[in-house]
């Protein structure tokens, strides 16, 4: 392992984007496939592997819900989200906050309570085994209708005292934010935080709308922010984290070269950017992997700056906000 490389692995971290039905690899599909006695439409592991080439978001939202219909049961969910930790944790990972699309499963027949208890029961053996804590984030599909999302949201409230908030995803384009105005707000009358892609592939307006009318707390992707300078300063100024995502945005030709990835920008124009795998999966590499491929744009620094800015970025209470700050500071002063 390069010096570098070292120092990306052991600088402590946070991960605040990352759909954990996003995280199955195509080992795990077939094993859980095999398990659950369902056929797929590959031959073999490299032959899924080889149907990962995405031009748009779409492309990949596609094979992505198809992979998901092996998940079955809670010990799924479970071992989905322990083999995630498991990789996170090898990366220096220290908290995730991690995403569920509960819709997906709710529409193939599973009960809320599958996929939530699953992964619940999966992130506290991960806080057992690795001092690993996290929290879970439900997101709403935004292809489907408000309708929808009210019934998620009426499906979840047993479980709402163990998750931490709501997000948006899916396809961006053609479904605003203010699709969900009255979904977040009855979200945040349950005291849920509030998160959304925006910006993906969608305009800057969208990630406005998801300002004014979601009144995010946190912004995933918000990449063609860029394009409005305001918009720049009215989230510099509110010091909004932006959950960016570089691998994601080269497969999925948000950006043509990871070698022109927007953080330096993102960075010198004064955003609270964050480094996140987002699908990892599907995407060619876990959060490590992904300060890899910009850390050659940025300086140690600010690689360090990044590290901080996912924990400033939690939803972690300030003291143990504090605590990992120090965990990352003594860290780059001994390396
Ligand atoms: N964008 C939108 N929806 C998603 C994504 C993404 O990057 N990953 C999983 N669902
Ligand atoms: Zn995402």
């Amino acid at each position: 392992m390069s010096d570098l490389d070292a120092f990306i692995t052991g600088l402590p971290k946070a991960e605040l984007h990352l759909h954990i039905e996003g995280s199955l690899e195509p080992e795990q599909m077939f094993q859980l496939a095999q398990r659950n006695r369902i056929q797929i439409p590959f031959a073999s592991v490299e032959e899924l592997r080889a149907a990962y080439s995405f031009s748009r978001l779409q492309d990949f939202l596609d094979i992505y819900y198809q992979g998901a219909d092996v998940l079955r049961t809670e010990e799924d969910f479970h071992d989905l989200a322990l083999a995630y930790f498991t990789r996170a944790h090898a990366d220096g990972v220290v908290h995730a906050e991690i995403f569920f699309d509960p819709q997906t499963h709710t529409h193939r027949g599973l009960p809320f309570g599958v996929a939530a208890n699953g992964l619940l029961s999966g992130m506290r053996a991960a806080e057992a085994k690795f001092g690993l804590s996290s929290k879970l984030i439900l997101c709403f599909l935004r292809h489907l209708d408000e309708a929808s999302a009210f019934a998620t949201l009426d499906a979840a409230e047993p479980w709402l005292d163990r998750i931490a908030g709501v997000g948006l995803d899916s396809s961006e384009v053609g479904h605003p934010p203010s699709k969900f105005e009255r979904v977040f707000a009855a979200a945040a009358a349950h005291g849920l935080k509030r998160v959304a892609h925006a910006g993906e592939e969608g305009p800057p307006e969208y990630v406005t709308e998801a300002l004014d009318l979601l009144h995010i707390d946190r912004l995933d992707h918000g990449n063609r922010s860029l394009e409005d300078p305001n918009l720049v300063t009215r989230l510099a100024r509110a010091g909004m984290t932006l959950t960016v995502c570089p691998l994601s945005n080269l497969k999925l030709c948000v950006v043509d070269d990871v070698a022109r990835h927007p953080i330096p920008a993102m960075l010198a124009k004064g955003l609270r950017a964050t480094i996140n795998s987002d699908d990892p999966a599907y995407f060619g590499g876990y959060v490590a992997d992904n300060y890899r491929a910009i850390a050659g744009l940025v300086s140690r620094d600010q690689l360090v700056t990044l590290a901080r800015n996912s924990f400033l970025g939690s939803f972690l209470p300030d003291d143990v906000v504090t605590r990992h700050l120090e965990a990352v500071d003594a860290f780059a002063a001994s390396h």
